[in-house]
């Protein structure tokens, strides 16, 4: 920690949310204000960026960093060389873009950590998990153009994409039904279940207001659309293909795009079902701001036959760590 009298004058203010999608590289330093002229020197150039680190800032309200003035150059051409504009330039290499999707794989999956309480081992291992899916889906050109269209689509698809995969291995081990294959076809089936929307407009996924019946309908065909994206695709085994297809299906019957009954409903369709509700409800929309995790589990507790009601019970002891 860097505290020094001289450096409050010398240091820029910048916009935390810059870093979000950005690389890991950087080659100038940052710093966190403390106090007034009082500064942390926390990530280096020789260091990089700490994805954990710098989510756990945004939980606690960091709104800004601080960059040396002497440093602003290099800061505003690294945050020109965002995520986006590597998977979209035509020049960049194969290998980059794979590296640059690992990364922002792993800085959405330090936001998804930093919001929920789990012990490190079951984090770590979650994430390995995640790892060698986008290894495995990224080593098929196919795919990982669906992928890139995934990351490009808005900030939140992937972000969603990450936490729903999480959540659904979660709630499927909780749930004690399922050995360790079903296990990892859950978080790929959560890592994809909205895959349909990368053929939509954009702005439907984060319209502000009430969606129109003529909107409403749009959105619907995306659990179709993703399943037709995954016909063709060799390494997606079947399993993923019904959770990708049935993940708005409602144990009711008023689910779409069939309004299955419970009984047919495919079971880990239904837990990605139940790991979507729970993501969505935590993540800040455009419309509304984030709910806490308890008010997220009370919401799917009071939803009737929306979400199967065993699952909800799983649900409050996994996010619900006193209530165990
Ligand atoms: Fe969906």
């Amino acid at each position: 920690m860097t505290e020094n009298p001289n450096l409050a004058t010398d240091l820029v203010a910048v916009d935390i949310k810059d870093f979000r999608n950005a690389t890991r590289d950087i080659n100038f330093d940052v710093f966190l204000k403390l106090s007034e002229g009082n500064y942390a020197h926390v990530f280096s150039r020789t260091t990089g960026l700490d994805y954990k680190r710098l989510a756990q800032y945004v939980v606690k309200g960091v709104t800004h960093l601080y960059v040396k003035n002497a440093d602003f150059e290099q800061y505003k051409n690294f945050i020109s060389i965002s995520a986006h504009s590597i998977f979209t330039n035509p020049n960049t290499p194969q290998e980059k873009k794979i590296s640059t999707l690992l990364n922002m794989t792993e800085q959405n999956m330090s936001e998804v950590f930093v919001q929920i309480e789990i012990d490190e081992d079951t984090a770590s291992k979650t994430q390995r998990v995640i790892q060698n899916y986008v290894e495995l889906v990224a080593a098929d050109p196919q795919m990982l153009a669906v992928i890139l269209k995934l990351v490009s689509h808005g900030e939140y698809l992937y972000y969603h994409a990450i936490a729903v995969s999480i959540f659904s291995m979660f709630i499927a081990k909780a749930s004690g039904q399922f050995n360790q294959r079903t296990l990892e076809l859950l978080g790929l089936g959560g890592f994809l279940h909205d895959i349909g929307y990368t053929q939509l407009p954009p702005e439907l996924m984060s319209y502000a207001g009430e969606l129109t019946q003529e909107q409403k309908h749009v959105v619907r065909t995306h659990a179709h659309l993703g399943l037709n994206m995954l016909q063709n695709t060799k390494n997606i085994p079947d399993e993923v293909r019904y959770i990708v297809y049935q993940h708005h299906e409602e144990p009711s019957g008023a689910g779409y795009p069939n309004g299955l009954n419970s009984a047919v409903i495919y079971y880990p369709a239904k837990i990605v079902a139940l790991a979507d509700g729970f993501s969505a409800l935590i993540s800040k929309r455009p419309y509304r701001p984030p709910f806490s995790v308890p008010q997220a589990v009370k919401i799917l507790q009071d939803a009737g036959r929306k979400y199967d009601r065993e699952l909800v019970k799983v649900v409050a002891t996994v996010f619900l760590p006193r209530a165990k």
